[in-house]
């Protein structure tokens, strides 16, 4: 055999196993996902609602800890607005990923049904937790007073999104399941303090969300594998975009929620305390949805093996005023 045939067995073989590989893991998320399957009433709510008296989210996701200016219960209630908002960005953002997911299962229609069943249980199980997302904002709407905002639109989000490049649109993607994770294991689920009920819908929904992040995983490399270096060009400006403007929306919803918290307390604070509870809120806005995603090691390591050292430079460039 020549050195020629050679190399060409050899990738070929490399690649059989990277399939094999992918479909391996496909079966385990398929088997996990039958595993942890819950029902929105029977297993999260079960006749409950949200305890007001205690916290939606922890501190370390809020950031209230960092403005002393206000009382305990200012502080509860801000965690309150926060909560309400973390539950209507994910309804918000996994409107297009639910979307994006349904255009994978249809272009994977004829092909490997493995897969095909992998990302049919995934998008259902996105639509479950938009369901989800939209009971907890009717629940809570409820309970606080008027003037709450929910700045954007999911469906016009989700046109925009999925309007830009497969590769950026799986990076976000992948991004968000990924911190998603991390919100629940690190903070939410071993914070006493919180809200037993809405602990317990970040519970159940991590559970699912752990197979939606290998799935991204998955999705996201085999994109990478079909592009041409044009195309990841593009692919890098596409994340920038996307990630600037997810930040628009962040800036605009920590503008909205400050000036809904101000007017809920019934006092008056001083021009800089309300300067202190904006750039709170966009901090704490940022760090959630953007900074614990694109810092964390997996999706860093993901990213860094796929474009070049120059891209990467020109990527945290790009956002450097976003993840300062
Ligand atoms: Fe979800
Ligand atoms: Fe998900």
């Amino acid at each position: 055999m020549n050195a020629a045939v050679e190399f060409i067995g050899t990738r070929m073989n490399a690649q059989v196993d990277e399939q094999e590989l992918e479909r391996i893991r496909y079966m385990r998320c398929i088997k996990a996902s039958k595993r942890v399957r819950w029902d929105i009433e029977a297993d999260v709510f079960r006749g409950r609602t949200f305890d007001f008296s205690r916290k939606f989210l922890p501190d370390g996701l809020t950031k209230v800890h960092e403005l002393g200016f206000l009382s305990a219960a200012e502080k509860l209630q801000l965690s309150h607005v926060q909560g309400r908002t973390y539950a209507c960005m994910f309804g918000l953002i996994e409107r297009y990923i639910g979307a994006k997911v349904l255009d994978l299962a249809n272009a994977a229609s004829l092909g490997d049904p493995v897969m095909l069943e992998g990302l049919v249980r995934f998008s259902d199980e996105e639509i479950k937790h938009q369901e989800m997302f939209r009971r907890i904002e009717s629940v809570i709407g409820a309970r606080m007073p008027g003037g709450y905002i929910q700045v954007a639109d999911p469906v016009e989000v989700a046109r925009m999104v999925l309007g830009k490049s497969s590769w950026a649109v799986l990076a976000l993607t992948c991004h968000i399941e990924l911190f998603t994770q991390v919100h629940y294991r690190e903070s939410i689920e071993r914070d006493e303090a919180l809200s037993d009920l809405y602990r317990d819908v970040f519970r159940y929904h991590w559970l699912e969300e752990c197979q939606h992040a290998v799935i991204d995983e998955i999705e996201w490399k085999r994109a990478d594998d079909l592009l041409t270096g044009v195309e990841r060009e593009q692919g890098v400006e596409d994340l920038i975009a996307l990630i600037r403007t997810l930040d628009g929306i962040l800036r605009s919803q920590a503008a909205a929620d400050a000036g809904y918290f101000m007017r809920l307390c019934e006092r008056t604070f001083t021009s800089g305390q309300q300067q202190d509870i904006r750039d709170t809120l966009l901090r704490a806005y940022r760090w959630q949805y953007i900074t614990s995603g694109l810092q964390h090691p997996h999706f860093e390591k993901l990213l860094s093996s796929m474009i070049s050292d120059a891209q990467m430079r020109r990527v945290c460039a790009a956002l450097g005023p976003v993840l300062s």
